[in-house]
């Protein structure tokens, strides 16, 4: 292959926030003194803006403690925090990230609500609780609403039955609970039979790219992460339907056990041997069989773990997002063709038997939902691609590989997943700024010129530059020179 490769994990922009997020969590404080109960009428605002997390509740044994976590330099998120690590096993991920400001408050009135004036009036996030009476931390990490004088009754609202990215041991892993990472574009469920991975594209559309069925599976499963090591599933009946060893496995209690959906989509378990995460079970080993690892269009090269293109786009490569080809204005496109290509989950796509390569690439072609096809050769298969071209990777001469590609998209970064889009975006609002910048400064010379002619005009964030940009382009240019 003929192409510039460039290291997997060595992304700059992803190593520089790396380092960002590594030197805040040093500041991350002990929650030592941190009360264990909030009560009705209890409110809270983001105090000093340099710690990483503000604790607000501790559970007795003072390892998990829950409070605003700061995201980005600027936003923050509820989350309940394993405190010898600084990790956070349970993060709220509303819908909007809030400020880490003045005006986000957090209160207790029956219901947990998060609320950021500078946002909108009403709540951002809530537990949508029927009025709970306190709120407690318990020592498996578990966030609980709580009525008083009714110990044994189930919490009102439990963390538990809303996770985010991880599950601890103990905690129950149903249909109704599925992981998910912080941009939403993967998740692990637990269905009919078996446990999957799945990238995800606009609500709709999704690729399934690892499943492992249960042995003894019986219906819907439910599954629990055992403290000695390894993770239960449940047939509906409560019985075993497989029990999966992580390494950990009958080496008797070793420490705190996770499952975490890793960002890049990877499903990973650990146990913290009192110092570190050790690393006790990873679902896919190879990372060019993560369909996010190059990006869309991308090309993977299996045990080297280095990407190019499979089609090139303006910065990175080939950008899609979701859809298909079907309908007016969507139903031109081209293709290439790629030899040794393929991914690791043929197995987990539609496949129809054909006679030649032709016949698989005409059955893509003619269907407009379809936007690639895998053909072999040697079982003359056909697998197509029901969602946008993710990674491939270079296999061997026995895979055929055709792909659409959306008419007039040709280099055009439209989102996606791929790492490229960090920089994409990086760009966009380096652009913004710069426009913004440069519309102030021509807005400064006007405001001066406009003095002088006695009239104080109100200086407006946003509104210089719209006024400007009806302007000739001259006058703008010698006005910021002023
Ligand atoms: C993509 O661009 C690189 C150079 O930036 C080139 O070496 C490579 O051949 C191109 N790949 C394709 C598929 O056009
Ligand atoms: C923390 O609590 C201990 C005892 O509960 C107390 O002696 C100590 O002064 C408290 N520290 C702070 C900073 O409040
Ligand atoms: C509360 O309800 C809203 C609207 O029904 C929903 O979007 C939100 O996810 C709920 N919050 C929780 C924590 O379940
Ligand atoms: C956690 O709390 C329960 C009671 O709620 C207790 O039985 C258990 O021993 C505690 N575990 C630890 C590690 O403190
Ligand atoms: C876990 O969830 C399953 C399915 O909803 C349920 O049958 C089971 O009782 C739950 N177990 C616990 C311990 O909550
Ligand atoms: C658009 O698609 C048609 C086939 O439907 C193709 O012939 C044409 O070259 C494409 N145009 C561009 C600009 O890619
Ligand atoms: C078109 O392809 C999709 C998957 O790519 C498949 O589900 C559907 O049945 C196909 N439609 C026809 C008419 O072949
Ligand atoms: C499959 O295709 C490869 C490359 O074109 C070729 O070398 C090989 O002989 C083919 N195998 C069969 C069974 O047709």
């Amino acid at each position: 292959m003929k192409s510039t490769e460039k290291g997997l994990h060595m992304d700059p922009f992803v190593l520089f926030c790396t380092v960002i997020v590594l030197s805040l969590v040093q500041g991350a404080a002990g929650a030592s003194n941190t009360t264990t109960q909030l009560s009705n009428g209890f409110t809270a605002t983001p105090g000093k803006n340099d710690a990483e997390f503000e604790p607000l509740l501790a559970d007795p044994t003072g390892v998990f403690a829950f409070g605003f976590w700061h995201v980005g330099s600027t936003k923050l998120d509820l989350a309940v925090i394993h405190l010898p690590s600084s990790q956070p096993v349970w993060r709220a991920v509303p819908f909007n990230p809030v400020n880490w400001a003045a005006t986000t408050t957090l209160s207790f009135d029956g219901n947990l609500v998060l609320t950021d004036t500078a946002i909108q009036k009403d709540p951002i996030w809530s537990t949508n609780a029927t009025m709970g009476d306190f709120v407690v931390l318990r020592n498996t990490s578990n966030l609980e609403i709580n009525h008083f004088g009714n110990d044994n009754a189930p919490p009102v609202w439990q963390s538990f039955d809303h996770p985010f990215d991880t599950l601890v041991q103990g905690q129950n892993f149903t249909a109704l609970t599925p992981l998910f990472t912080a941009n939403k574009r993967y998740t692990f469920r637990i269905g009919i039979g078996n446990i999957a991975l799945y990238m995800l594209f606009g609500g709709s559309q999704e690729i399934n790219y690892w499943k492992h069925s249960a042995v003894e599976a019986d219906g819907q499963l439910y599954g629990v992460v055992d403290p000695q090591g390894f993770f239960y599933l449940h047939n509906p009946d409560g019985s075993k339907a497989e029990q999966i060893p992580f390494n950990s496995f009958n080496r008797g209690f070793v420490g705190l056990h996770r499952v975490t959906l890793q960002s890049d989509g990877n499903l990973n378990a650990y146990y913290w041997d009192d110092k570190q995460w050790v690393l006790d079970y990873t679902a896919i080993s190879e990372p060019c069989a993560l369909p996010g690892t190059c990006g869309s269009y991308g090309l993977c090269f299996p045990g080297q773990h280095t990407c190019s293109c499979l089609v090139n786009g303006t910065d990175g490569c080939l950008q899609t997002d979701s859809g298909d080809f079907c309908g007016k204005g969507n139903s031109d496109f081209s293709f290439v063709r790629r030899a040794g290509v393929t991914v690791e989950y043929t197995d987990l796509m539609l496949s129809i038997p054909v006679e030649s390569l032709d016949d698989c690439e005409k059955t893509c072609q003619s269907n407009c939902s379809c936007w690639g096809a895998l053909y072999v050769n040697t079982s003359k298969h056909c697998y197509l691609m029901d969602s946008p071209i993710q990674t491939v990777e270079v296999s061997g001469n026995s895979y055929q590989g055709y792909f659409k590609l959306r008419n007039g998209s040709g280099g055009k970064s439209s989102g996606g997943s791929g790492g490229k889009k960090g920089h994409g975006v990086m760009i966009g609002l380096l652009v913004t700024l710069t426009i913004v910048f440069v519309a102030l400064a021509a807005y400064g010379g006007y405001f001066f010129w406009d003095r002088r002619r006695n009239r104080l005009p109100r200086v407006q964030l946003g509104g210089p530059t719209q006024e400007m940009v009806q302007g000739p382009y001259k006058d703008l240019h010698t006005m910021s020179n002023t």
